[in-house]
């Protein structure tokens, strides 16, 4: 009996993709890592930097440098490539210059008879999800954005650096585009089981309604407060991404708010966007539908129409 090897091949190996790696070696999520750039060299001294660090380790993962062929048997590939950001930080001439790097990765990962999962971490991430989904063929159950899994980390931190909690205790949400219009349905976020409007109305000393506002300024400029000091951000996605790749190569049934397909869902169709979503060995196996106020669906529909207006620019 042949057992199969569980392989994730990463493609695009910037600090993004090379940190993605390091966490699935380091985490042993895997039995195989492949890694594919346009850039041999690096992506080989990274191969070697990687290998030779499995003596410390829990597992013996093998990395190696890849090419396409490698998608054949791969259960999941992440796409981390992007088109540097213009100068003038223009998003459509940004989105024109990666939508191209994407196409030419999804026609040679499908050429070669890919059926796994695509986890995408490329930016403008919810967009990059939607056309991959409509140039790959694949069913959208397939497709899996990091989306807001790293703003609602980040929200979780915040909100748990107020009020002295653990952020795995909290469970919260960002919502919509992974960008200036992700919105928090805040009726639905719970500290131990209590809604936050009654943890502001019986521990105002520790948390007050202003303080929302500020915690969702807060989060949705955390990817640039990095960015800004060491010129790109990186654990912080990868951690998100690969907690994603072990909810669907381990089955888990997880639930991570990521940029998934929605067909009729939360009154959308034909978006891909931040959602919760039930992650297995199936990918995004179900949305969670989130029970929302009259007016926080009224800024998840926004954020939905702020992705949507660019998806012109795809000519899919
Ligand atoms: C961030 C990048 C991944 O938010 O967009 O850190």
């Amino acid at each position: 009996m042949i057992m199969k090897k569980s392989r994730v091949v990463i493609i695009g190996i910037g600090n993004v993709g090379v940190t993605t790696a390091f966490s699935l070696v380091t985490q042993g999520v895997c039995d195989e890592v492949v890694l594919i750039d346009i850039d041999e060299e690096k992506v080989l001294g990274e191969v070697l930097d990687l290998s030779q660090s499995i003596e410390f380790l829990n597992r013996n993962v093998s990395v190696k440098k890849g090419g396409y062929e490698d998608c054949r048997e791969a259960d999941i590939v992440v796409v981390t490539a992007c088109a540097p950001m213009t100068a003038d930080n223009n998003r459509l001439l940004w989105l024109e210059a990666t939508k191209g790097i994407i196409k030419s990765i999804v026609e040679q990962v499908m050429a070669n008879g890919f059926d796994g999962h695509f986890v995408v971490v490329s930016n403008p991430v919810d967009i990059i999800s939607y056309y991959i989904y409509k140039i790959s063929g694949l069913p959208g159950n397939q497709i899996i954005g990091t989306g807001t899994s790293l703003d609602s980390a980040r929200l979780k931190c915040f909100i748990g650096e107020l009020i002295d909690v653990d952020p795995r205790s909290i469970n919260a949400y960002v919502l919509g585009e992974h960008g200036d219009s992700e919105m928090i349905p805040w009726s639905c976020v719970r500290v131990g089981g209590k809604d936050i409007y009654s943890i502001i109305r019986d521990n105002p000393w520790r948390i007050r309604e202003e303080d929302l506002d500020l915690l969702h300024a807060k989060t949705m400029k955390a990817g640039w407060e990095i960015f800004n000091r060491k010129g790109n951000t990186a654990y912080g996605i990868a951690t998100s991404a690969v907690g994603i790749i072990k909810a669907i190569l381990f089955n888990e049934n997880r639930i991570i708010p990521v940029s998934a397909l929605l067909s009729g869902h939360l009154g959308e169709d034909d978006v891909f966007i931040g959602v919760p979503v039930i992650l297995n060995r199936t990918g995004a196996k179900e949305i969670v539908e989130l029970e929302m106020t009259e007016e926080e669906k009224k800024l998840f529909h926004a954020s939905c129409d702020n992705v949507r207006q660019y998806y012109s620019v795809l000519n899919v």
